[in-house]
C-alpha cells in the first residue's frame, strides 16, 4: 500500500488506538518494501512519524515528535530560525527515512509563536544535474538563514559535502531568496579563506608556522601534535587550497556585521569569518576559537555586552557534553566555562547536539518593530510559571527574562541515524544563574507570547 494513503488511513481513523497501531506497522513495512525495491519516496508525506494525533501542540516538549499543522512530525534538522516581520521561519535539513544525504534539500516552516508551526515546503532544492555542488545525495548540513536589509535579500549558507565523497570536500555553500520561503537559489561552494591567514597571526606567530612540518609528527593526538595544531599546522595545510568549512551557525551583529561561524582544522579549531556587506562572501577577517579544542555544533547568542557560544564536542550522531565560550569581543579572547546544561542527561546534552541559539527581543515586537503586538506578558509568564515542571526557581527566571524582554532559546537535535526523518528537537529556554547561561531540562514549556 502506498505511504500516503497510510497516511489517509491514519488520519481518518484517530481515535481508534488498535487500527493506528496497524498502520504505523503496515507503514513501516510499506517503507521498508519500497526501500528494498530501491524506489522509495522520499517526501515529508512519506513520514510514518506522521501518526500524529496533535497537529496543534499545546507546548514545547523536547524529544518528542513534534507535529506540523498537518499532524505531520517537522522535518528541519541541525536547523536556525529568521524572525521576518511578525513570523518565524525555521530552515533545516530536509531527512529521509534511510539516509541523511541530501534526497530534497532544505525546508521551511513557519510560525507566529514557535509553537504551530506551517509547512513552507523546499526553500532550497537537490538538483538532479550531474556533478553539480547540490546534486542529490550531497551532504546538506546545517542550513541557516539571516536577512540583509541593504540588498533586501535572504541569505542561505549550509555545510556542504559533494556527492559521493563523504566528508572530505568540507565545503560551506552560499543560496539567495527574494522571500523567506525561497525558492533559493544556489549560488557557489567553497573551501574557507585560502590564502588567508588569521587575523591573530602576526610576525611571530608565522616565524612559528614556518617551522611546522605534518612529517615530524608520527603520531596524531599526542601533546606535541596538539600544540602544533594550536600554533596553526593544519590551517598551513589548507592556506593554499582553503580553509576546511563544516558544522556551522550565522551570526548578525547589532551593527549589522555579520560572521560565520564553523568547524575547521579537521574540526579541531573553530573558525570565525566575517562577512561582506551583502551576507554573501568572507571578507576575508577571520579569527580561530579554541585551536585543537575538537568543537563542533556552534550556536551564539549575545547577552548585555557579552557573547556566548555553545558547542558540543566531536563524536558524530553521538551525543556529547556541551561546551561554553564567552568573550566581550566577536574576536575574542575566548574563555571557557563548564557545561550549562543542568537536569536529566546533562552531561550529554539531554541527548541532543547545539545547533542555533534564538533571540527574541519582546520590546521590539511589542513596540511594533516586528509586527505582531504581545498578549499580557504577565499573565503568559504566569501560565509559564504553572507549566514549568513545577521547577519555581526556574519558572522565577522566566518572569525575569520577560521583564528583562529578551528570551534566548537553546535549540539542539536528538539525531537517529538508523532513521533520520524520526531525528527529534530540544528546545529549553536559557536562564541566568550567576550571570552566567544555563539550560534546564524543562519536560514542556511555552514561550513568552
Ligand atoms: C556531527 C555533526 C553533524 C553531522 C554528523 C555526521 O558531529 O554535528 O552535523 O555532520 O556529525 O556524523
Amino acid at each position: 500500500m502506498h505511504p500516503r494513503i497510510l497516511k489517509k488511513l491514519a488520519t481518518d481513523t484517530r481515535s481508534q488506538h488498535c487500527t493506528r497501531m496497524l498502520t504505523a506497522a503496515l507503514l513501516v513495512a510499506a517503507s521498508v518494501m519500497s526501500a528494498t525495491a530501491g524506489q522509495f519516496e522520499e517526501t515529508d508525506r512519506t513520514n510514518p512519524s506522521a501518526l500524529q494525533d496533535d497537529a496543534n501542540p499545546a507546548a514545547i516538549r523536547s524529544g518528542e515528535l513534534w507535529p506540523d499543522d498537518e499532524g505531520v512530525h517537522i522535518n528541519a534538522h541541525g536547523g536556525g530560525i529568521l524572525k521576518h516581520g511578525d513570523t518565524f521561519y525555521w530552515y533545516g535539513e530536509h531527512k529521509a527515512e534511510h539516509t541523511s544525504n541530501a534526497l530534497v534539500g532544505v525546508t521551511c516552516y513557519s510560525s507566529k509563536d514557535l509553537l504551530h508551526w506551517h509547512n513552507c515546503g523546499v526553500a532550497l532544492s537537490v538538483t538532479d544535474e550531474h556533478g553539480h555542488d547540490i546534486e542529490r545525495g550531497c551532504i546538506i548540513e546545517r542550513p541557516k538563514v539571516i536577512y540583509n536589509n541593504v540588498t533586501k535579500k535572504f541569505c542561505m549558507w549550509f555545510h556542504l559535502e559533494l556527492k559521493g565523497r563523504g566528508y572530505d570536500a568540507a565545503r560551506y555553500g552560499v543560496a539567495v531568496a527574494s522571500r523567506p520561503e525561497g525558492p533559493f537559489k544556489f549560488l557557489y561552494s567553497q573551501r574557507a579563506d585560502a590564502g588567508t591567514w588569521p587575523l591573530e597571526f602576526g610576525e611571530k606567530e608565522l616565524a612559528v608556522v614556518d617551522t611546522l612540518n605534518a612529517a615530524n609528527f608520527k603520531q596524531e593526538w599526542t601533546p606535541a601534535w596538539l600544540k602544533a595544531v594550536d600554533e596553526g599546522l593544519i590551517v598551513k595545510r589548507d592556506f593554499p587550497k582553503g580553509q576546511m568549512s563544516r558544522d556551522m551557525t550565522l551570526y548578525v551583529d547589532d551593527d549589522g556585521k555579520a560572521y560565520h561561524i564553523f568547524s575547521s582544522e579537521e574540526n579541531l579549531t573553530l573558525h570565525i569569518a566575517e562577512l561582506t556587506a551583502d551576507y554573501l562572501h568572507h571578507t576575508g577577517r577571520y579569527t580561530r576559537v579554541a585551536p585543537a579544542g575538537h568543537n563542533e555544533a556552534p550556536a551564539i547568542f549575545k547577552h548585555d555586552g557579552t557573547y556566548w557560544m555553545i558547542t558540543s564536542g566531536c563524536t558524530g550522531w553521538e551525543p556529547n557534553e556541551a561546551r561554553m565560550f564567552s568573550s566581550t569581543s566577536i574576536w575574542g579572547p575566548w574563555t571557557q566555562h563548564a557545561n550549562p546544561c543542568r537536569g536529566p542527561k546533562a552531561e550529554k546534552t539531554f541527548g541532543g547536539q547545539s545547533t542555533f541559539i534564538l533571540t527574541i527581543d519582546h520590546s521590539s515586537l511589542r513596540s511594533g518593530a516586528g509586527g505582531t503586538p504581545l498578549n499580557n506578558e504577565h499573565s503568559s509568564s504566569i501560565s509559564n510559571v504553572q507549566s514549568a515542571s513545577n521547577n519555581v526557581q526556574s519558572s522565577i527566571n522566566n518572569v525575569q527574562s520577560s521583564i528583562n524582554n529578551v528570551q534566548y532559546i537553546f535549540m539542539a537535535d536528538i539525531w537517529r541515524p538508523r532513521h533520520p526523518i524520526d531525528a527529534r528537537y530540544i528546545w529549553l529556554p536559557i536562564e541566568f544563574e550567576e550571570g552566567k547561561p544555563i539550560i534546564r531540562w524543562r519536560e514542556e514549556w511555552k514561550p513568552d507570547f
